[in-house]
Order: C-alpha cells, then structure tokens, then sequence
C-alpha cells in the first residue's frame, strides 16, 4: 500500500475526537479561511510587470539551447456555451467566424515563431488549452497543426494534449488532433449531478462524456485525463461520491480534483452562481476528502495536491521518481527548459523568466496583425526568485524541500529560504518537521500545502483577491 493511500485509509479508521481535533488545528491553521494562491508559478501571474515585454521575448526565444526540446502552448479562447461556474479566460461565439480568423492570426504568430526560434529547435509537449480547443473545425485544426510542425517538429518521445469539452466535440475533430499527434486528452466533468449542473450552467451526459471517452480511445489515443471539480453549488458529498463512482466507470488515467474558486470580482459570469447555494469551507474539506479516498482506494496513486493517476501514468512514475513538476496547467512530468505559450493571454516561461501575451483577444489580434508579439508583461527572474520558486514548486509536489539541493543549484541564494524553513516550523510545529536539511509538510500537514508555500512568496501579503485555501 503506498503511504498516501495509508494516510487515506488512517482518515478512514480515526476516532471522531482525533478527527475534531485534527480539523481544529486545521482551522487554527487558517484552512478555512484563508485565500492563497493555487502557485503554478512564482511569482504569481499579479505580480508580472510592463517593463518585461517584446524584447524580451524575441531575445529569450531566439536565445534557446537547441539541445532541448521546448514546450508549447497554444490557447484557444473561445466557448460554445459560458460555464458559469469558469474562471478560465474565454468568451462566448455564436458562430466560427470569429474563430476562424483568430487561427489566421494564430497562424501569424506561428510564422513568427518561426523565423525568431533558433535552427533545431524540437517539440517535446505540446498543449492545446482554453477555452475550448474542440471549437475548431477539422480544417483548422489540420492548419494548426501543419504550421505548428513546420515551425518545430515534434522530438521522438514528445506529447501531445488537448483539452476536450464533450459538448462541443465529435469524431471528425478528435480524428484531425488525432492525425496531428495527439497522444492525450483532458475532458472537462466537473459533476455529472443534474442540479450542480443546472446551478453552473453546464449540461453534459454521462452518455456522451462516455462516447468521447470511447471515441478517443479508438482513435488510439493513450490517455485520458478528467476533471472534476468540488466545492460547486448545490454539490454535497453523496452528489460528489456520484460522480467520482461515474468517473471511475470510465476508467481515466489520470483525474484533476480541483476546489471551485469563486472569485467573481475576476470571472464576472461567477455572479450567476448564488452564495447561499455553495457548500461552506468544513463541507470543502469533507467533500475532498471524501472524493480523495474514493480514488486512492480503487489503485490511483494521489498526486500532489488535487490530482490522481494509475501507477503506471507517466505523471504517477514521475511522483514516484521525484521529477512531477508544476506549470500553468498545473501539475506535469514536462521538463522541457521553456514553456512557449502562442495567443491570447498565455504565458510563456524561459529560463529567464515569465511573458504573458495581452489578455484581451483584440488587443492580441492588434499587436500580431502590427507585425509585432503580443507580449504585454512579464518577469525577470533574478536568483532570489528562482530559489523561491524552486522550494515552493518542490513543496507543491514532493511536500518537501531539500536545502542541500536548493543550496547546490542557487549557493548563498537559498539562505532566506532556509531562514524561512525555521520560521515556518515554528509556525506550524503539528504540520511541519525541519532537521536543518529537508524541510517537510507531515500527512497531516497536506491540506495546508498552500498555505505553507505561501510562507515562502516574498510578494506574500494578506489577499483576499485569491481563491480560499481548500
Ligand atoms: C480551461 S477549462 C477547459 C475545459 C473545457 N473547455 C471543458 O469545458 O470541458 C479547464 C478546467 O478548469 C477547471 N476550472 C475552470 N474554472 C474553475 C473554477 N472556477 N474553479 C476550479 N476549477 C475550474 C475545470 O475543471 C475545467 O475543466
Ligand atoms: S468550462 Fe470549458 S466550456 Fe465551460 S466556459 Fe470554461 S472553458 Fe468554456
């Protein structure tokens, strides 16, 4: 039994007294009301400033050691239906035409790409992400998808994913990413229970979420991630345990447990979803719990802080080896040295640092019809920040940070990290162990994860403007 899923089996078989005590400290502890970043990258996206711009993405993209393969993204940000549960930065169409001329400018950007990227650059991830990347038609995706490999082809064992909304999909689109290279897809669930998806306004069957499923595995794609989300309107914990058993029936490889983040100061069509209806933080809690339990349980090995994965998933060998690493997709066993993200909003980081391009789709289309990128903001990661970011993505996936590793790589660098290790074990004592060396979340702990790496953001101050910490 691996030790996560005995710290899952030792929730189940714990006296109520111990449980009321450990959630009391959890409280104690903030995790019921506190609001953290969900750090999939640092600094956090907030944080990324004007003064790092186009010059410095044509310089960091023309500079790549071609030894590597790179990452790239390319995001789609266009839906046929507005969840109104999303965060995801997307907007409404009620026809192709505006999509169809997005790829053109897309197509733009891809030339660019092209004549910047140095000589034998090679593929090895690329991400189609959103919104809702089955938007596009069969014809577009094979236009993406020649441009895309013209400019860089793919390196021998590359990957390919795209995220799938069933709704908005059919064979003849899961054929055409199939024939450029897909090899993984992420289908968007959330919960199968008609009443929470009424309340977010997201219908979708169990019956046709199986027929992609189905219709992606006889197109001979190996792979297929769900998401689900808890935390939504109306969703207890037997509407939740549903749903994972559904879930199960379709036998993912991998399966994203995401807490809904109401956060509608940022995603405005959140106002849709009343207050009153969604579950209070110890429900959060239960609700993740519950779900964790059911998937730990049926063999999935638990990844990180929201994730599972069969044992034999790369994502779930990568844990095991100590290589899971985190993006802005969040969690990945992609280590490429660069993430290049194309259209609207996406993020790209190099070594150097952070490049988002313009949020806004007609800024975006502006600036690459201009014959210039679109990259709006960024940061430069000086030695400091790269420490930072370090120990807080180990502690995000491993739950813990080794010093002597982080004192290797950054020298003198990492001493404000280590200063912060001590302060932190003091904080936390019940949740935390530090011998000088590693510094560790204990099982208990885990729920605190971000918490704790906030302790470790040096831009940390108290922000409600972020989604709660469960
Ligand atoms: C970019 S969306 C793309 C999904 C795809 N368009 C679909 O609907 O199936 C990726 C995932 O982000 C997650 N997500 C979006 N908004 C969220 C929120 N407010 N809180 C938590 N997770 C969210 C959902 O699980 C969703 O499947
Ligand atoms: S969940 Fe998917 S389909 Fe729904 S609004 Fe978000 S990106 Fe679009």
């Amino acid at each position: 039994m691996s030790t996560l899923i005995s710290i899952k089996v030792r929730h189940l078989i714990c006296d109520y007294s111990t449980r009321m005590t450990e959630l009391k400290s959890l409280e104690r502890a903030g995790l019921f009301e506190k609001n953290v970043p969900r750090y999939t990258s640092y600094p956090t996206a907030p944080h990324f400033h004007a003064d790092v711009g186009r010059p410095d993405f044509a310089f960091w993209l023309e500079t790549l050691d071609i030894s590597k393969p790179v990452s790239l993204y390319i995001h789609i940000p266009f839906c046929e239906r507005l969840c109104w549960f999303c965060a995801c930065r997307t907007q409404g169409v009620t026809t192709l035409s505006p999509v169809a001329a997005y790829v053109d400018v897309l197509l733009d950007e891809i030339a660019m790409f092209k004549a910047t990227r140095p000589e034998g650059l090679k593929l090895g991830r690329l991400h189609f992400g959103g919104g809702s990347p089955t938007i596009l038609t069969p014809e577009l995706i094979d236009k993406l998808m020649a441009a895309i490999l013209d400019a860089t082809p793919f390196d021998a064992d590359y990957e390919f994913s795209v995220e799938i909304d069933p709704t908005a999909c059919n064979d003849d689109k899961i054929a055409a990413f199939a024939r450029g290279g897909m090899n993984r897809a992420s289908i968007g669930v959330q919960d199968f229970n008609p009443k929470v998806q009424e309340a977010i306004g997201r219908p979708q069957s169990y019956e046709l979420t199986r027929d992609t499923v189905e219709s992606l595995r006889r197109h001979g794609v190996p792979s297929v991630n769900i998401d689900m989300v808890y935390g939504l309107p109306y969703q207890g914990i037997d509407e939740l345990k549903n749903t994972v058993k559904l879930v199960q029936s379709l036998t993912p490889d991998r399966v994203a447990l995401f807490g809904y983040a109401h956060v509608p100061w940022m995603a405005k069509r959140q106002n849709m979803i009343k207050e009153d209806s969604l579950p209070g933080a110890h429900e959060r809690f239960q609700q993740a719990e519950a779900a964790a339990k059911m998937f730990a349980s049926s063999g999935m090995d638990v990844i990180g802080i929201d994730h599972f994965a069969k044992p034999t998933d790369s994502l779930a060998i990568a844990a095991r080896n100590g290589h899971l690493r985190r993006n802005f997709q969040g969690y990945t066993d992609d280590r490429c040295i660069a993430l290049i993200g194309l259209g609207a909003s996406s993020i790209s980081r190099f070594p150097q640092g952070y490049i988002q391009n313009n949020a806004a789709t007609t800024n975006y289309i502006k600036s690459i019809q201009s014959g210039d990128w679109s990259a709006a903001r960024g940061f430069a990661l000086g030695m400091a920040d790269q420490v930072r970011a370090r120990a807080i993505e180990a502690l995000m996936c491993d739950f813990e940070i080794d010093l002597e590793a982080l004192k290797a790589t950054y020298g003198d660098f990492s001493k404000p990290v280590k200063a912060d290790c001590k302060r932190l074990a003091k904080t936390y004592p019940t949740f935390v162990e530090f011998n000088g060396k590693t510094f560790r979340i204990l099982p208990d702990g885990r729920p605190l994860t971000r918490i704790i790496a906030s302790g470790f953001d040096a831009f940390n101050a108290p922000n409600h403007r972020h989604s709660s910490a469960i």
